[in-house]
This record gives C-alpha cells, sequence and structure tokens, in this order.
C-alpha cells in the first residue's frame, strides 16, 4: 500500500518516528512535512535523534493565524495528493497538522487513519479539541490508544474501523528509554541530581496567551525551593517577554531551550515530579511512575487521574504550590496503554484492511 503520512509538529515526530519504523517493512511511505514547527529544537533534533526518514515534501508552512496555517496547508497538501495518488493518508494527534491531512484527503475520496484517535477534553475552547472532534468524523481507521477513546467516539456514533491498538507514545518511550540512559548527560550537563529537581513544561495556548494565568505558572515556580528545569516551548519564550515575566523567571529557575526527546525522556525519568499543560508529557510521566501535576483544568487522559499518577491543578498558584509540596501519586503504572506494541499492531490492521479497501 501506498501511505502519506503528515507531520508537522513535534509530538508527531515522535510518534512517527516509531510507527514509521513498522509499517515502511510491508508499505511504501511517503512522508509530509507541513512545517507547522521549524525552529531546529522542535524539529530537525527529532529527525536527527531519533533516525526519522528525510520527508520527502516540506511545505514550510510555518507560524500564523489558525486559519490561514490550516488553509496553507490545505492547498499544499491537496497538491501532493493529486500528484502521489496515496491509497491511504495518516495523521497523528490533535494539531493543524492533523486536521489539514485528514480534511485534504476525504475531499478526494482518500482513506484516512488517525493515530490516537477517540480522545478527548470535553473543552471546545482548546483549538485541539476542534481538531480531534473533526478529524474522527472524516477518518476510515480509527486508531485509540485507551478504551476511553474507543467509547468517546462510540457515543458519537463512530464504531466503524474503531481499534484500540494502544499508545504509540508507550512504543517509543520503551524503544529509547535504553538509548537514553547510554547516550545522553543532560543530567550532568545541567549539574542535576536524580529526584532533586521538578521538570516543567508550558505551551497550552490557555497557559501562555494569559497574562493572569501565566504570572501565576510563574510566581509558583519561583516561590519553592527545590530546582525546577524547565525547556521553554518558542511560544512560552515569546509571552513570557511579552508579559515582562522572562527575567523574573529566569533568576530562580533552569530556563532552557527545548530539549530532544532522548534528553527530555532522561530528564523526566530521574524527575521527582513533573509541571506540565502537555498531553504527551502527562502520559510519559504516567508510564514512567513519575507523579504529574497538570496546569489544566481537564484531560484528555483521564485514566492518568483517575489511577491517581496525575492530579489536575489549572493554572491557580494555591494549587500548583499544593501540588508541588504535597502530590506524591500512587505511581501505578497500569496497562491502560496497552504493551508497548501499537505501531505493530497498526500495521497489521493495515496489512489486513488493504485487501478489504482496494
Ligand atoms: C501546536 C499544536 C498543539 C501541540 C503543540 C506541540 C495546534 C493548534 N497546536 O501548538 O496541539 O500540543 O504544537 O508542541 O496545532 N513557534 C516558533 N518556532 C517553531 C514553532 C512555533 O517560534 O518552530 C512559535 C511561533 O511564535 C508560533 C507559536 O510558537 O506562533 C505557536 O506555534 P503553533 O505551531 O501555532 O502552536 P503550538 O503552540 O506549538
Ligand atoms: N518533549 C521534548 N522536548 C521538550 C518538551 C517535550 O522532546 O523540550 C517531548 C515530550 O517528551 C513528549 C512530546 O514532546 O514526547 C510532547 O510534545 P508537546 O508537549 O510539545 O505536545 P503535546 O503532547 O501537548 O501535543
Amino acid at each position: 500500500m501506498k501511505i502519506l503520512s503528515i507531520i508537522g509538529a513535534r509530538p508527531q515526530f515522535i510518534k512517527c518516528a516509531s510507527l514509521s519504523r513498522a509499517i515502511r517493512k510491508e508499505h511504501t511511505e511517503i512522508l509530509v512535512h507541513t512545517g507547522q514547527h521549524y525552529d531546529p529544537e522542535m524539529s530537525d533534533i527529532f529527525f536527527k535523534e531519533l533516525q526519522i526518514p528525510e520527508p520527502d515534501y516540506n511545505l514550510g508552512v510555518g507560524s500564523s493565524t489558525h486559519g490561514e496555517q490550516t488553509g496553507k496547508m490545505l492547498i499544499e497538501i491537496e497538491k501532493i495528493l493529486l500528484n502521489e495518488k496515496p491509497d491511504l493518508v495518516l495523521v497523528y494527534g490533535d494539531t493543524n497538522s492533523t486536521l489539514a491531512g485528514a480534511l485534504a484527503a476525504s475531499k478526494l475520496l482518500i482513506k484516512v487513519a488517525h493515530v490516537e484517535a477517540g480522545l478527548r477534553s470535553f473543552d471546545r475552547t482548546m483549538p485541539e479539541e476542534i481538531n480531534r472532534v473533526l478529524t474522527d468524523h472524516i477518518s476510515d481507521l480509527l486508531f485509540c490508544p485507551t478504551e476511553t477513546a474507543v467509547l468517546n467516539l462510540k457515543k458519537e456514533g463512530i464504531a466503524t474501523g474503531v481499534y484500540n491498538v494502544g499508545d504509540v507514545m508507550l512504543d517509543a518511550l520503551e524503544y529509547n528509554i535504553k538509548i537514553t540512559e547510554e547516550k545522553t548527560t543532560v543530567l550532568d550537563d545541567l549539574s542535576l541530581s536524580p529526584k532533586e529537581y521538578l521538570v516543567a513544561t508550558v505551551h497550552r495556548a490557555s497557559n501562555t496567551d494569559n497574562f493572569k494565568n501565566l504570572s501565576s505558572i510563574v510566581n509558583s515556580f519561583c516561590d519553592v525551593d527545590i530546582s525546577i528545569v524547565f525547556p521553554v516551548h518558542p511560544r512560552t519564550e515569546k509571552y513570557l517577554k511579552q508579559y515582562g515575566l522572562w527575567d523574573k523567571l529566569c533568576e530562580k529557575v533552569k530556563v532552557i531551550p527545548p530539549l530532544g526527546y532522548l534528553e527530555m525522556l532522561k530528564l523526566m525519568v530521574h524527575s521527582r515530579k513533573i509541571l506540565t499543560d502537555s498531553g504527551g508529557v502527562q502520559k510519559e510521566a504516567y508510564m514512567l511512575g513519575v507523579p504529574c501535576i497538570t496546569m489544566r483544568e481537564n484531560t484528555e487522559w483521564v485514566e492518568t487521574v483517575d489511577d491517581g499518577g496525575n492530579m489536575l491543578v489549572g493554572a491557580d498558584y494555591e494549587k500548583i504550590m499544593d501540588g508541588i509540596l504535597n502530590f506524591e501519586g500512587t505511581k501505578i503504572k497500569g496497562d491502560v496503554f496497552g504493551t508497548g506494541n501499537a505501531c505493530v499492531e497498526i500495521s497489521k490492521i493495515l496489512n489486513k484492511i488493504c485487501s478489504t479497501f482496494y
């Protein structure tokens, strides 16, 4: 089968690294990078570290408003689809690149497979929620990471082509965890000792594009005694500087540029707790058994909260402080995300359906 995969943002590179390896054993893959993320530390580093094949196309769309960015992607992806005529388009997660890929393909009557289907935060103010709902409703194959995701789809009337394959990020984590121990020196580089620091990431629009929320997060980070390592997403850096919070943060917290996946994994494994608003980082904290304090009001990864490994604190100063000082999590590492075999499962299903679709 000729599969055209569309990626464009950091977490999609990480997911694609594992799945691409599996599907290229059986199928031909054309890789399209939309260029949504483009800084070397948001894009190139993942291709190099994780040995992701060089994209066949890079659309170079860059940053803009949602409509303009998604629109530019649609125009360019359509041209490629008309030219390449793939049997299937594969999209990942919930970014604007995901929606543009799925929409362009479905309008051309090309089958769409959605990896990480069925996630819902039930918060339509999140751009990602719009991307998820729309992508799921125009996908032919829906690869869900959890049973909750399968149920979410069922409630929306989507039951055909739905498979619970487990989470591809668990595959990525298991594949890379040994490599990271051998190859990275990030703890020494930052003069950190295991379990004597916290890791923080922030990039969600509801936190970055809001002075009150971002100030509250910064104030809490500055008011604790333990070291916090904060690899800063470019969106967050922009707003921290715009709001005059950057210098305040730098005095107290270890503010560093975004890390490669191997360095990030090593930092997380040895951290005492993780503070984040990232979807992927919440899951990784759970998979690694590190207590996670999530600076959001809701999460699509409900299992991490139900199992006691994750605490939702929003952007509330008191709640963040309470999490940092008191939340220890239950260190449950259940099997809600599968067995680390999601990529092989997806590849097997693609082989099977190949004969029914075509
Ligand atoms: C996007 C996704 C989000 C995902 C995140 C992963 C959407 C709507 N959002 O959010 O779901 O969790 O990626 O990290 O698709 N920027 C740079 N250099 C880059 C990339 C971005 O400077 O390489 C800056 C630009 O100022 C840009 C801003 O970051 O305007 C936001 O980037 P964008 O890709 O629009 O959204 P993210 O916040 O990264
Ligand atoms: N990540 C990384 N470097 C960083 C921050 C995060 O490699 O500096 C990884 C993280 O380990 C996870 C993924 O990026 O695998 C999550 O991406 P992000 O938080 O940007 O997006 P989300 O998962 O929220 O969509």
